[in-house]
């Protein structure tokens, strides 16, 4: 075959190109990254040493096969362990701003006489730095996804969640029994210009606040509107005995019973809280697929209770982990929360036996993944999304390693955190944020802070 001299000169520049540039996209970035020799945890629980081959956004494969280093952008593994990002399955982000601003109360005084006139005063700018902040506390405590139920400006929220790099399900707060209708607007709004954006990262739901918040009329209301979308339901449900109380007094039955007859269950819902269930509140939620995020560490704060977490795991229930707000927590510490969740469940029931801790990561990771309705995420398997975090396991709280899963779990300090990639990008690298300026962050967060409590 006969090459053109104009052919030949192609030839030759693609491949002076390729030699210079293999593997590399456009804008000179190499797609593909490998994470070599890291100890690895597999869906399974075991702990295998491996490579983890990343392209584009997604896991490729998880194998201790050769690859060519100048093709790749590599991350040495050595003493370091490899786990699912922590997906937070409720919180208030911008709450951060009220951090420890009105402690050791009670969850009606807390929110009535010190929360919520606060919260009314948040303008754009706060609800915007108040999220920043939290994506900080977020990413260098092992955080990709975050479940976020706030008021109003939640695009601003969304765009902390573009700009950070991390993956947020982001829905309105919707306090029906003021200017409902102008708030599910809003919710519709969010729906219309987030839901799918930033390259899939953000998943827009609907957040109707509670029963107490919430008449049926309203739930009806939420429930056509958000079917309407094809959107699900995020909710506060059973979270304290008066919000019980307060519903049998209204409507002479049980929460779950209530909002079941308003179709809200018929979308796709995530529970947050579901500390007091009677039976059938149980089987409904096992009959509507209800998935419950499980907040130990604010239940205890607030006295609000012990949900009954082992029984919904046994009834094949999916349950993740969430901390709800900064300032009923207070922070946004998965592994923390892991912990807690680990240890109140083993002193409630006297057995130690009860949610070990493999299943207490299981609740941060693959089950919190089904809680949020995110398929691919919460697991270290190829096909899934890169979202993987980094340990360092130098430090004294991993020695000795004998089981890496318990150490995380009942051991190891959220500053361990080293490495943190969401959708194959690196967020944090030697602890160091990549996408959010934090040194600034935090200065404009205190003097808005301070401004806003008069602190
Ligand atoms: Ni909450």
């Amino acid at each position: 075959m006969e090459i053109t001299r104009r052919e030949f000169l192609n030839l030759t520049a693609g491949a002076v190109a390729f030699a210079m540039f293999p593997n590399f996209a456009v804008g000179g970035k190499k797609m593909q990254t490998v994470i070599k020799n890291v100890q690895v945890l597999k869906p399974s629980g075991e702990v295998v040493t491996s490579n983890i081959f990343i392209d584009g956004d997604k896991i490729s494969k998880i194998d201790n096969s050769n690859f060519d280093a100048k093709n790749f952008t590599v991350i040495d593994g050595r003493g370091k362990f490899a786990v699912p990002g922590f997906i937070n399955a409720h919180t208030h982000a911008s709450m951060t701003l009220l951090r420890s601003y009105a402690d050791d109360l009670a969850l009606m005084d807390w929110l009535n006489n010190h929360i919520w006139p606060i919260e009314n005063k948040m303008n754009r700018k706060d609800i915007r730095i108040g999220a920043e902040l939290a994506a900080v506390e977020m990413i260098k405590s092992g955080t990709t996804t975050f479940m976020d139920m706030y008021g109003p400006n939640m695009e601003e929220v969304a765009q902390v969640v573009e700009k950070s790099g991390m993956r947020g399900v982001l829905c309105r707060g919707l306090i029906g029994i003021f200017d409902g209708d102008e708030k599910l607007a809003t919710n519709v709004e969010l729906f219309k210009n987030w839901n799918g954006k930033a390259n899939g990262r953000i998943k827009v739901m609907f957040g109707p606040h509670a029963i107490y918040t919430c008449p049926p009329a309203y739930l009806k209301k939420v429930a056509e509107t958000a079917g309407s979308l094809g959107a699900e339901i995020h909710i506060h449900m059973n979270e304290t005995l008066d919000e019980i109380n307060g519903c049998m007094k209204d409507y002479g039955k049980h929460p779950f019973e209530v909002v079941e007859e308003t179709g809200l269950f018929d979308l796709g819902t995530l529970a947050a809280h579901c500390v007091h269930l009677s039976d059938n509140e149980i089987e409904i939620i096992k009959n509507k697929k209800i998935r419950v995020a499980h907040n130990p560490g604010s239940n205890m704060k607030l006295a609000s209770g012990i949900a009954p977490v082992p029984k919904l795991l046994r009834e094949g229930v999916v349950v993740g982990l969430g901390t709800d707000g900064a300032s009923s927590n207070n922070n946004l510490d998965m592994l923390e929360e892991m912990r807690l969740a680990a240890l109140l469940h083993k002193v409630d029931t006297l057995n130690p036996l009860e949610i070990p801790a493999f299943e207490a990561v299981k609740m941060a990771t693959e089950y919190g993944a089904a809680a949020v309705g995110i398929e691919n995420i919460g697991k270290l398997e190829a096909g899934f999304k890169a979202d993987i975090i980094l340990f360092d396991m130098s430090g004294a709280d991993w020695q000795p390693c004998y089981n890496p899963v318990s150490l995380m779990v009942y051991s190891a300090n959220s500053s361990s955190v080293d490495t943190v990639i969401v959708d194959g990008k690196i967020l944090m690298q030697n602890r160091e944020l990549k996408t959010l300026d934090e040194e600034k962050i935090i200065a404009e967060f205190k003097s808005r802070a301070d401004k806003l409590t008069g602190k």
